[in-house]
């Protein structure tokens, strides 16, 4: 039987409780597979008892797992630079994961804040620039902590960069059924990256005459995510302004405890996919036991498929999606009452009363 190895980095706040939620799903689903997992207590904790994040040789001792499951860093203890520059952007850097995958779907039951629009209506998918961009960290402090201080943060745009994560966001527009993709530009301000992006976008559209593509200005993007999110299929943006654009994606679900992330390189096994909430570590509600595990469990499901197990990795998401149906047990995010664990509980009992059908011999 084909054993996988799960590096498991739950990190802080809600990540201790969403890991051990998706985690305990992971495990109901493996049936015609085995998953080995083992868990690294990295984070703000970590950091506090040791000055760094995570160990020197931290990349190393994860690469030879096949898959990690990642619950969120940050802790209003440790600067958020620091913290997840260290950790999160390192693994997604070091190992050169250059697609961060979020879908933005309505799960049955749950209903969009807009409330005239319906699962039919907002069915998107980000491809998001995970590897340079305005994430690239260059940059510096001159004449610090005086009044004629200056801080200068760049953005790298390389063509290779751009052209790698266009192509990709192409292709998975091409497998899907509308075949639309839409791209975030800002290039009548940014006049050099993004007239870059332009130019390249502008090349790949020749090579893909089945693709409807369209190119939007960040901000307008993000008004028509709310005044036409029917229009949206693959979006594909920079790193910026991806995050920027899939925190409002996953309030369209209807909470940021929805939103689930896949971060891989589909070009070469640079190291190990890493699978992720969009969400972080939620100091606000942290360590009451209620935050959303859904985000978590759909992104255990994503690596599932990822890995080549995409019988389980349906499972997953009909368990959870027969859950939310129901809408008996919702955390209070989704206007419940439950705890993470009675959540995870209930996904629990529907995978049990649906087996895995048999293995075809
Ligand atoms: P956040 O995503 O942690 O929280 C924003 C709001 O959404 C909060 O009100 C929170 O309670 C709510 N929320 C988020 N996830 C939820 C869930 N699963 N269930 C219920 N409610 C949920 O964003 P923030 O407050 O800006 O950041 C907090 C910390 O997390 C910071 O240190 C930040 O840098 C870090 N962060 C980490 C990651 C990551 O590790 N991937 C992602 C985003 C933010
Ligand atoms: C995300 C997060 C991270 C990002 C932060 C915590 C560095 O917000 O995964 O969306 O901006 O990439
Ligand atoms: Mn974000």
């Amino acid at each position: 039987m084909r054993t996988y190895r799960i590096a498991l980095l739950p990190g802080d706040g809600i990540g201790q409780e969403v890991i051990p939620a998706a985690v305990e799903v992971l495990k109901a689903v493996a049936q015609e597979f085995a998953l080995s997992f083992q868990t690294f207590e990295w984070g703000c904790e970590y950091y506090r008892r040791t000055g760094t994040m995570m160990p020197e040789d931290g990349l190393e001792r994860l690469k030879g797992f096949d898959a990690i499951l990642l619950g969120a860093i940050g802790h209003p203890t440790v600067p958020d630079h620091i913290s997840l520059r260290q950790l999160l952007l390192r693994i997604r850097f070091g190992f050169d994961l250059y697609v961060n995958l979020r879908p933005v779907e309505i799960l049955p039951g749950l209903a969009s804040p807009l409330r005239t629009k319906s699962a039919e209506d907002i069915r998107m998918i980000f491809v998001r620039e995970n590897t340079e961009g305005e994430y690239c960290g260059l940059g510096g402090r001159f004449k610090a902590g005086t009044p004629d201080e200056v801080a200068i943060q760049q953005s790298v745009f390389t063509r290779k960069g751009v052209e790698r994560i266009l192509r990709y966001a192409f292709e998975l527009a091409r497998r899907r059924p509308r075949k639309r993709l839409a791209s975030a530009t800002k290039s009548n301000a940014l006049n050099y990256t993004m007239v870059l992006w332009d130019e390249v976008l502008g090349a790949l559209v020749r090579e893909y005459p089945d693709v409807a593509v369209a190119n939007y200005h960040v901000d307008a993007l993000a008004a028509r995510m709310i005044t036409h999110p029917e229009s949206l299929d693959v979006v594909v943006a920079s790193n910026l302004f991806a995050d920027i654009l899939t925190d409002l994606g996953g309030a369209l679900q209807g909470s940021l405890g929805l939103a689930a992330s896949a971060n891989f390189n589909p070009a070469h096994r640079s190291g190990p996919p890493l699978f992720e909430p969009v969400h972080g570590s939620a100091p606000d509600i942290a360590g009451r036991g209620i935050s959303n595990p859904i985000a978590a469990i759909w992104a255990a499901s994503m690596m599932l498929e990822h890995l080549g197990e995409p019988g389980a990795a349906a499972r997953i998401l009909t368990g959870l999606k027969t859950v939310t149906a129901e809408g008996r047990v919702r955390t209070p995010d989704l206007g419940g009452k439950s705890t993470t664990e009675e959540f995870a509980a209930e996904v629990m009992t529907q995978l049990a009363r649906r087996p895995a059908p048999p293995p075809a011999s």
